[in-house]
């Protein structure tokens, strides 16, 4: 069955459009048909990292407005053919996108793949609240600092309350993804610790992303983390955290200051 997962954080700028490119990429490369949306409507900043700028013809408002047909709005990925974009639109009113009319692509996406990955806007706001309302689960990405932390909380608080699920009654589950950590500052405790995020937050660990150079290649390049270099340590995270949504046993990997040391283990959680 498919599984809606919204990619969330409350605070801007923190990675969550990076990994909704890199988690829906590896989860495609385990063979899944993965469509990843972008609601961040007015910045369209996911068709950037995934390389498909120029490709954008209609968007999730044309689609939500009746104007185009989905499959007409969805590009394919070049280099993965299970796995496809559904584009933000960069000059159009956030106010065109209606409840109901999310919730109508969600039903027709949910038909096509296996995974529909939500890149939300940041804030509290409507867009954030949209993106997450027909939400299976949740990857609450957040920074090891105070202020992040603080609106994941946030965050949490709006997933528990104003999400489907949470109206139901049902569970959602909720994982927390740790980004742009570095082991340099934290073992000088210039940031928190992990057990200090945990503590605060008390959802599962998804993984920690360190903090890296090959984000920004991957970036400039339009090449998710994933695909552009399978083998640096920010993709082994996000590979490793796929697998964990997949409902796999892996412990979670702490990056080591040392190079290339990416061995400490941490949480020995199960994730899904
Ligand atoms: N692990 C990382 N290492 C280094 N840079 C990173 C990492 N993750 C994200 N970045 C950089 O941080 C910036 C913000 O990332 P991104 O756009 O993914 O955040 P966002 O949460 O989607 O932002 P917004 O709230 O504006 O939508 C980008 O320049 C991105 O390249
Ligand atoms: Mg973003």
């Amino acid at each position: 069955m498919a599984k809606v997962l919204v990619v969330t954080s409350g605070k801007g700028g923190v990675g969550k459009t990076t990994s909704s490119a890199a988690l829906g990429t590896a989860l495609a490369q385990t063979g899944q048909r993965v469509v990843v949306v972008d609601f961040d409507v007015g910045l369209r900043n996911l068709d950037l990292v995934m390389g498909a700028e120029r490709r954008v013809v209609f968007d999730l408002i044309n689609v939500v407005q009746g104007e185009a047909k989905l499959v007409q709005a969805l590009i394919r990925d070049k280099r993965l053919d299970n796995l496809s974009l559904l584009p933000a639109s960069q000059t159009r009113d956030k106010e065109a996108l209606t409840e109901e009319g999310v919730g109508k692509v969600i039903e027709e996406l949910r038909e096509k793949f296996d995974w529909i990955v939500c890149d939300s806007p940041a804030g509290i706001e409507r867009g954030a609240t949209l993106a997450m309302r027909y939400a299976d689960l949740a990857v609450v990405v957040a920074n090891p600092e105070v202020s992040s932390v603080r609106d994941s909380d946030r965050i949490i608080g709006l997933l528990d309350s104003k999400t489907f699920k949470a109206e139901r009654g049902e569970p959602l589950e909720k994982y927390l993804l740790l980004t742009r950590y570095d082991a340099a500052r934290a073992e000088r405790n210039e940031m928190l610790a992990v057990e200090d995020v945990l503590e605060i937050l008390s959802i599962p660990l998804l993984g920690i992303i360190p903090e890296s150079e090959e984000i920004l290649k991957a970036s400039n390049v339009g090449t998710p983390v994933t695909l552009n270099n399978p083998s640096c340590a920010p993709a082994r995270a996000y590979q490793e955290a796929a697998r964990r949504l997949n409902g796999e046993m892996v412990s979670v990997s702490v990056p080591r200051e040392k190079k290339g040391g990416f061995l400490g283990k941490l949480f020995g959680r199960r994730a899904a």
